[in-house]
């Protein structure tokens, strides 16, 4: 998730640029960059990592002009540098971008027979390149930009400038966001709105679709094909703090409700509607390699432990290959066997949990080949990978992992297809229908988060407990041991998840009146025995939570409270079910005064042992 900014007015436009970028500094960047357009030349300055070195390399090469763009980069394609960081030019034109271009590959072979070569490794670099190759032929930058969007699939939120049009910024989106600022004669673009709150708060929210034109102290709107759309200014009240978490109280809110369009952009470019192949270039196995696989491991910490434990199911289930699950800090103890027919799978968001690299190391060094899951580009999990499988959620603010671990679960079912594909143990049919199934995933995400209404109410109901039990079966046995930790870690709940069948081999003697048991207990082949624990728990007192999907008739009068889902393929159904365990958590702790984001004691990234 990237953050763009543009200027057109009378002011110099760099140093509004830069303040804009800063105001986006919690979308992360590893690298950044300004192209200004003055006398009818584009100057571009970029720098890697953090903003100050963008502001070094001004400061020793200032650039002059009163319409300018700017970029801090996530990186998706291509890691973190100055050449893959944008602005990106070619013939005269100039771009910023975010989003994710699908279709960036075989359009660039298509420009590299136009005889355009390129500099960078990353998808946006062809959007100029496009431009570029129809102004020629049409002389006009608006027509130009309308045809090359036209040709490109996937999401952009862009803002472009062009040296033969000086006096002229062009911006346009679908699918990532962007926001237009309306000054006294000068005008503000941005992915978000804090980055131009300090200069205005009349704004305008672009939608997909949609290309603005700036000239002469003049705005317009056109759909794609040109035609004029009318556009209403909303006045922004909110405070720059607010702005940064997007009005959501906590970022943890904010970044539970970025689901739907994180596992979209986990998503994007691995899959095709109506194809049986999942693609993952970065991954860098062959698939004869895949094909030798005897066992893999896949080790984590917390919360990314969990996925991996639901890792195991998926893998096994589709692939037919041995996976053993191990908590970091332990795997590296235990003389693990390891060797060249081993693949270790590493999943971290931060990239940066030190048993974790531990792990890696361990494996590594034993001769098997280790692939990283990581949230965080070039980090150094993924900088000491054999392959990598990056989650698309964008920079994850809030200590308690929620977007994290949704992708990490996506990004596990497209390993384990692209693996049963290799392995041939996923048929064409199987592979289409699962694959239909995920791409159904972030409507279905949006459905779940409509139970954050019932849950913030019911909250209060449970806000006094001392202790919390989380149950489930199967592949909704991690989910209740991630339940439990979102629980504990923001609220300070003592929490516990079990595998539902262990209730009679211990827990079910804490069970009583003053005990909420939450039950994951969705629709799927261990259903009946699931709501058999179920009622062992109600049997004896216990304030059963129920979460389920589909029909809810065989719950009533068994639960105080039952959550329901959309109904999905069981292989997708934990990454619906953590949905209102985080939301449930997240209301409990807002009521308790706990520090949301910043739970005590914890930190987002673990670097020490
Ligand atoms: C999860 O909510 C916690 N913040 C914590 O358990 C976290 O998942 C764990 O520290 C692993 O972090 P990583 O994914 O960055 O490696």
């Amino acid at each position: 998730m990237c953050g763009i900014v543009g200027y057109i007015g009378q002011q110099e436009a760099t140093p509004i640029v830069l303040d804009g970028l800063r105001r986006l500094e919690y979308r992360g960047y590893d690298s950044a960059g300004v192209a200004t357009l003055n006398d009818g030349r584009i100057e571009i300055r970029r720098a890697q990592g953090k903003l100050i070195n963008l502001q070094k390399v001004l400061d020793e090469r200032p650039v002059q002009g009163s319409c300018g763009i700017g970029h801090t980069r996530w990186a998706t394609h291509g890691r973190p540098s100055e050449n893959n960081a944008h602005p990106h030019y070619a013939g005269g034109i100039v771009v910023v971008h975010n989003g994710i271009i699908e279709n960036y590959l075989p359009l660039k072979e298509k420009l590299k027979q136009q005889g355009h070569s390129f500099s960078s490794e990353t998808d946006t670099e062809i959007i100029a390149h496009l431009i570029e190759e129809h102004y020629k032929e049409l002389r006009d930058f608006e027509a130009a930009v309308r045809q090359a969007l036209e040709e490109v699939r996937g999401a952009y939120a862009v803002a472009i400038l062009c040296e033969q049009e000086p006096g002229k910024m062009i911006a346009a989106k679908l699918g990532s966001p962007l926001v237009v600022g309306k000054g006294e004669g000068e005008f503000f673009v941005a992915s978000d709105i804090p980055a131009m709150l300090s200069h205005t708060r009349e704004m305008i929210f672009v939608e997909d679709g949609e290309i603005v034109i700036f000239d002469d102290s003049q705005m317009r709107f056109t759909d794609l094909a040109g035609k004029a759309i009318e556009k209403q200014s909303k006045v922004i009240d909110w405070s720059p703090l607010m702005a940064e978490k997007g009005g959501y109280r906590h970022f943890m809110l904010k970044e539970i409700y970025e689901q739907p369009r994180a596992i979209a952009d986990t998503i994007a470019g691995r899959v095709m509607e109506d194809q049986e192949e999942v693609f993952l270039k970065d991954m860098n196995l062959p698939v004869e390699e895949l094909q030798g696989l005897e066992k893999i491991f896949i080790i984590a910490c917390g919360t990314s432990w969990h996925a991996a434990l639901v890792g195991k199911f998926l893998i096994e289930k589709l692939c037919r290959v041995p996976v053993e699950v191990d908590i970091a800090s332990e795997f590296r103890y235990r003389d693990p066997i390891v060797n060249e027919k081993t693949l270790t799978l590493l999943i971290s968001q931060s990239g940066e949990t030190a048993d974790t690299l531990a792990g890696l190391r361990e494996a590594k060094g034993k001769g098997g080949k280790v692939v990283a899951i990581c949230n965080v580009v070039d980090s150094s999990i993924a900088r000491e990978s054999h392959g990598v499988i990056y989650t698309h959620a964008g920079p994850e603010i809030g200590v308690a992992s929620t977007k994290a671990f949704t992708t990490q679960l996506v990004a596990l079912y497209l390993f384990a297809l692209h693996l049963g594909r290799a392995r041939q143990t996923v048929s064409d049919q199987t592979s289409r229908k699962l694959i239909d199934a995920l791409l159904t995933l972030p409507r279905k995400v949006e459905e779940a988060l409509e139970l954050d209404g019932p849950i913030e109410r019911i909250a209060r109901q449970y806000m006094h407990a001392s202790d919390f039990l989380y149950l489930g079966r199967g592949n909704q046995y991690p989910i209740a041991l991630e339940g439990a930790l979102k629980l504990k870690e923001i609220s300070y709940i003592h929490a516990e998840g079990y595998p539902a069948g262990e209730m009679k081999h211990g827990p079910i003697a804490l069970i009583d009146e003053e005990l909420p048991v939450v039950v994951v207990v969705p629709h799927n082949a261990t259903y009946e025995k699931v709501i058999s624990n179920l009622e062992e728990v109600h049997a004896r007192g216990g304030r059963v939570i129920a979460v389920t999907d589909g029909s809810a008739d065989e719950l009533k009068g068994k639960a105080e409270v039952v959550l329901t889902l959309p109904e999905i393929a069981d292989e997708l159904m934990p990454v619906l079910t953590s949905v209102p365990l985080q939301l449930l958590s997240y209301h409990i702790a807002v009521l308790k005064g706990t520090d949301v984001d910043q739970p005590r004691n914890l930190a987002k990234s673990v670097t020490v042992e």
